[in-house]
């Protein structure tokens, strides 16, 4: 009924994937995208980036109008990275000229980002800019074919008009190993006790924040990654997507975040 007219009529080439940390959306995400040439769009780096400033500025997470400003201004950007930049990024992410892009990956960022993520004026800002990036990508107006976005509210409050959405689940025990391989990996002391304990608590605040927790939409397909290769998962992901909304492939860009002042889309 409805949703089938739904999708013909508004032409949105949008795969939505969310779920908790470490669930494998951004994994996962970045090689659909690649398979289908989409944009890849992990919108947690915004989230990350407005915690990052306000530790950079002092403002505490408690103070939400400070907070809510820094969202409303934050001159972010995300881009494809260069070939000087092969560090395993997935994506450049600046904040003005500043490359921010391992260090909103930070303890002190990850022990403060759900609580910026709870914050309304911040998520009214974030999610409407993240809106027009779906759209605009999703519409092949951004020089590619189509736009994969992960994060938590994809498919519920960012682009609920996504013919494919996406939940990813996988046991909190698994995914706290699979962060403290992430960061071991890259070469940095972690403490696998300490990483469930915090993702334990940022689900919890994920989940049951007033605006936009996170949710599986009534209509995506949930997949659990616990017992699959992400190659598995992304197979599943590519089947679904051939069905849904055919196959896609254009060439390669950067995504524009619009902010105030900017040339962005308004
Ligand atoms: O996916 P991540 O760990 O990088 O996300 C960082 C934080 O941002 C986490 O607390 C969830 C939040 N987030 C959100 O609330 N909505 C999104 N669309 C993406 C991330």
């Amino acid at each position: 009924m409805g949703t089938t007219l739904l999708t013909q009529v508004i032409v949105v080439k949008a795969i939505a994937i969310d779920g908790p940390a470490a669930s494998g959306k951004s994994t996962v995400g970045f090689k659909v995208g690649r398979s289908l040439d989409y944009v890849f769009f992990d919108t947690g780096v915004m989230y990350r980036a407005v915690a990052w400033a306000i530790l950079e500025r002092g403002i505490s997470s408690a103070d939400s109008e400070a907070v809510g400003r820094v969202a409303g201004e934050l001159p972010i950007s995300v881009s494809a990275p260069s070939r000087e930049e092969s560090d395993g990024r997935q994506a450049t992410i600046q904040v003005g000229e500043k490359d921010v892009t391992w260090s909103i990956r930070s303890p002190q960022v990850d022990s403060i980002v759900s609580v910026v993520a709870a914050n309304r004026q911040v998520r009214r800002e974030l999610s409407r800019k993240q809106r027009l990036i779906g759209l605009k990508h999703g519409s092949g107006a951004g020089g590619k074919a189509g736009v994969v976005m992960a994060g938590r509210d994809i498919g519920t409050v960012v682009l609920p008009e996504a013919p494919l959405k996406i939940y990813l689940e996988a046991p909190l025990g698994e995914r706290s190993r699979r962060r403290y391989r992430e960061i071991t990996e890259r070469g940095k002391e972690a403490d696998l006790a300490t990483i469930l304990d915090d993702m334990r608590l940022r689900d919890q605040i994920d989940s049951e924040r007033a605006v936009a927790p996170l949710r599986s939409a009534p209509d995506a397909h949930q997949i659990q990654t616990q017992d699959k290769t992400v190659q598995e998962v992304v197979g599943l992901i590519l089947a679904l997507a051939a069905e849904v909304l055919g196959a896609g492939a254009v060439s390669t860009g950067d995504i524009d975040i619009p902010h105030e002042g900017s040339q962005g889309i308004q």
